[in-house]
């Protein structure tokens, strides 16, 4: 089989084919035949040495995938060789073949084509248990989506629409004509506006219900003065780490450094709360994914969800891929084709 793997950390190119035996499933597993892999901002990350709990190169790279089931270990029942399936893989899903856990593969709704299967998984999870689970998000409600025209934004926006909730997006200028084509209410240029002004001047002066912010330190102390009474502060990840396409430790220190901190009593007395979010720690509450699921799969049924593609790289050029999502270019996902390599 092709594997991708990071040589060593750094730039995009350190991205390299090699050839690897394939796998044959243990009790409990399944081996797809990838067709697709799913970028995410993660493994540009954990390619630059900024992930913790990353396996340290060389090593595999890579969250998810679809594709077709080649075979089934022992133990697992429910799944048929020749099956149409996305999955989550722990870092090692740039691959042509992965070997996952039964518990980690979904069934592929019929709705969805197999490059959209690779742009399902962690972006929309992520994104419905961050405004459904933590968020509570309701019917009427406003939510301001940082990065909006991400994968998780692109995502989170789907959902929030067909629940009739307002949405305020952050992203980068050209991005703004697509987020309100799919209904983004207001579109912030957070690069030239003052989004605490805007948002105010949108809600009324009320703030808004729920937030996801991505971005890091100091845009977090900036999503606080947005929140309204019992509004959410949802952190899930820290873009600011990332300047350039190597580690720089300077921008990690100072990111480090700027991180604001929250006293407990003036939380209470302001009605205004921070959650945290985070995917990959999710070890134990399988329930709560499997529940993500279900009501994902009823709003894929529904129309209401279907992952954006926006471009597909072919897998000997990955580090094209990670230099396309670094230079801010993507609207929705970027995902990999490996459905040639054997
Ligand atoms: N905690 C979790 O479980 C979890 C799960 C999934 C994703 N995440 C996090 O969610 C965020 C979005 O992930 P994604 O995979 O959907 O990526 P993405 O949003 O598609 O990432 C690319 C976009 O991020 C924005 N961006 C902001 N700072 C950036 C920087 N320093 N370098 C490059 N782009 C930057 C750019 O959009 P604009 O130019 O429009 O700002 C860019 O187009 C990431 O921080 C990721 O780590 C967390």
């Amino acid at each position: 089989m092709k594997q991708i793997v990071i040589s060593k950390y750094g730039a995009p190119e350190v991205l390299q084919v090699r050839d690897a035996e394939t796998p044959t499933p243990k009790s409990g597993e399944i081996l797809i035949k990838n067709h697709f892999s799913g970028v995410n901002f993660s493994e540009v990350m954990a390619r630059m040495k900024l992930y913790p709990g990353a396996p340290k190169p060389p090593c595999t790279i890579g969250g998810e995938c679809s594709g077709i089931i080649e075979a089934i270990g022992e133990n697992v029942s429910g799944f048929s060789v020749g099956q149409r399936v996305m999955a989550f893989s722990k870092f090692k899903s740039y691959a042509s073949h992965v070997c996952s856990p039964a518990g980690m593969v979904m069934p592929l709704p019929d709705e969805f084509s197999l490059e959209q299967g690779a742009a399902f998984p962690v972006v929309y999870i992520t994104a419905y248990q961050m405004l459904f689970d933590l968020g509570n998000l309701r019917t009427g409600d406003t939510v301001l989506i940082h990065g909006a025209g991400g994968g998780v934004g692109t995502a989170a926006i789907q959902m929030a629409k067909s629940l009739e909730i307002k949405i305020i997006g952050t992203a980068s200028k050209w991005k703004h004509p697509r987020l309100k084509e799919m209904g983004v209410d207001c579109c912030i240029d957070y690069q030239h506006e003052d989004v605490v002004e805007k948002v105010k001047s949108f809600t009324n002066n009320k703030g808004v219900d729920v937030i996801i912010d991505p971005v890091g330190a100091k845009n977090w102390k900036m999503s606080y003065k947005c929140l309204g009474i019992m509004g959410k502060l949802i952190i899930f990840g820290d873009q600011d780490l990332v300047t350039g396409f190597k580690l720089n430790p300077f921008t990690a220190i100072k990111e480090l450094w700027s991180m604001p901190t929250y006293k407990p009593m003036s939380l209470m007395s302001s009605n205004k709360s921070i959650m945290g979010y985070h995917l990959g720690r999710m070890q134990g509450a399988e329930d709560k994914l499997t529940r993500s699921v279900l009501a994902l799969n009823k709003m894929a049924i529904q129309g209401h969800i279907s992952p954006i593609i926006n471009k597909v790289f072919p897998y000997t050029d990955a580090p094209g891929a990670h230099r396309y999502m670094q230079e801010r270019k993507n609207f929705g996902k970027i995902i990999i084709d490996f459905s040639q390599a054997e």
